[in-house]
């Protein structure tokens, strides 16, 4: 194989170092050493990162859709420090501490309706696996033991262990199967390609009927739960209307099955309201959270449950069968009440719709480019969906196959040469800070505007 390295890379210890020893998740190792492309980020104030060559990158995906309160929040930092030196670790199971009992407190005040019950974890994929098992046990203990399955929707990423891998729609049957049974998925709102053909509402409204359809394909009696994201960044950012989630609470009420929000993506002031679910005007049974919990100061993920769910744990003397030994961590927790009052101060759990305000402006001219087929988005989550041709709407591949397309490479280069950092496979992703000022959003579109005409031009596309 060749592995010649880049000489700007062999020239930089750090980037070389980083090549030999550390193990970039999800990266092609060639991409990463012949392209000179592994950087090595050394700070980051604001919206802003700087690798250890001292250059500054809009960090426009807030690292992985984490950062919402910003870098640099030496509050959070003073929060940690003070309560690693207080008290940083007791025992997950039969005791909790001080700052997860407030935490607790303070996420059942945010999360809608009655989810005041708060289990805690270390990330994403943690609070996924988490919500699947406590909604199997769940149904179990009410006596429902053939409710094992599970309805998740095409499109959908909802971690990489093995259950939350298992009902997510993009999971690597070669490498990873058999994974857990009982998985089938259902189409996902899409207003740009809809699975159905049909357009606005009612397209998400077919999409929310499909749930119905498969819950009497698999019995009701067999289903455990449906889990979905309010708004799927990996499924294309595609806003379904408020009513699509209402239809799918009031079907998963109908049938017994337990309604699972995986909010770690939408989750804190990431789509103009604390939670994706309280735009929507939907109480799932359970919710899932991390990503923006702590804005990624430290590592934490959560599942709030509704009380109502949670009620078969005091009627009968079961245990919940899960334990994690960094549930409810104390400096974790101390971090993410940091975090969350701040962004209370701030006001970032609505800055979203500010930033939603903007952006929609600014995308506006960006419609006219021959590779923008669409622009959607919420809050701070928004994409800009890339095809070869407007009228077919052909995209330029899917996951690896688009990142490595040479359009979308060139643009990723046009766009990191003007200094922004974002992810591109098929879209364009914008997922700004929500600290993010007006200004700044208005110089990232530039840099996207002109990356785009010139890739274009190069490319032909007009
Ligand atoms: C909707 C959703 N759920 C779960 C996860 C898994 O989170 P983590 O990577 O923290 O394990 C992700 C990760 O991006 C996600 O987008």
């Amino acid at each position: 194989m060749d592995t010649t390295l880049d000489d700007k890379v062999l020239s930089q210890p750090l980037e070389q170092q980083a090549l030999d020893h550390v193990w970039i998740h999800s990266a092609q190792w060639n991409d990463l050493a012949k392209g000179g492309k592994l950087k090595v980020i050394e700070r980051a104030e604001g919206s802003y990162i700087y690798d250890n060559h001292g250059r500054r990158y809009f960090d426009a995906l807030s690292g992985l859709y984490v950062v919402n309160a910003g870098h640099g929040r030496k509050e959070i930092a003073e929060a940690i420090g003070a309560q690693a030196a207080k008290l940083a670790y007791v025992s997950s199971a039969n005791m909790t501490n001080t700052p997860a009992v407030q935490l607790a407190d303070k996420l059942a005040s945010l999360t809608p309706g009655d989810l005041n019950r708060i289990f805690y974890c270390s990330g994403g994929s943690e609070a996924v696996e988490s919500a699947l098992k406590i909604a199997k046990q769940i149904q179990s203990l009410r006596g429902f033991k053939n409710r094992k399955k599970i309805i998740a929707r095409k499109g959908g990423y909802h971690g990489a262990t093995f259950g939350a891998m298992s009902v997510s729609h993009g999971r690597n049957e070669e490498y990873f199967a058999p994974f857990m049974e009982g998985v089938s998925f259902i189409a996902s709102p899409n207003r740009y390609r809809n699975e159905f053909g049909l357009e606005g509402e009612a397209g998400d409204l077919r999409c929310a009927e499909a749930l119905e359809e498969e819950i009497l394909a698999q019995g009701p009696e067999t289903v455990c739960a449906f889990i979905g994201a309010p708004i799927s960044a990996a499924n294309g950012t595609h806003v379904p209307s408020a009513a699509y989630w209402q239809k799918i609470r009031e079907i998963c009420t109908r049938y017994g099955v337990l309604m699972i929000c995986d909010e770690v993506i939408c989750g804190f002031g990431r789509t103009g309201a604390m939670f994706a679910c309280n735009r929507f005007g939907v109480t799932p049974d359970l919710m899932t959270m991390a990503k923006g919990l702590t804005s990624g100061y430290v590592p934490m993920g959560a599942v709030a449950v509704s009380d109502k769910a949670y009620e078969v744990f005091k009627d009968t003397d079961a245990q919940l069968a899960h334990l994690l030994t960094f549930g409810g961590q104390a400096v974790a927790a101390a971090a993410a009440l940091k975090n969350i009052e701040i962004m209370e101060r701030e006001g970032l759990d609505t800055a979203g719709l500010r930033i939603e305000a903007a952006l929609g402006k600014l995308f506006e001219p960006l419609k006219a480019h021959p590779t923008v087929g669409d622009i959607r988005g919420a809050g701070a989550l928004w994409v800009l969906d890339l095809v070869q041709d407007k009228k077919t709407k052909e995209n330029f591949g899917k996951g690896l196959a688009a990142q490595r397309h040479p359009y979308i490479q060139r643009l990723s280069a046009l766009l990191e040469e003007r200094g922004v950092l974002t992810r591109l496979m098929g879209t364009i992703q914008l997922v700004p800070p929500l600290i993010a000022t007006d200004a700044e959003l208005a110089e990232v579109v530039k840099a996207i505007d002109e990356s785009l005409s010139i890739a274009e031009q190069e490319f032909q596309f007009r």
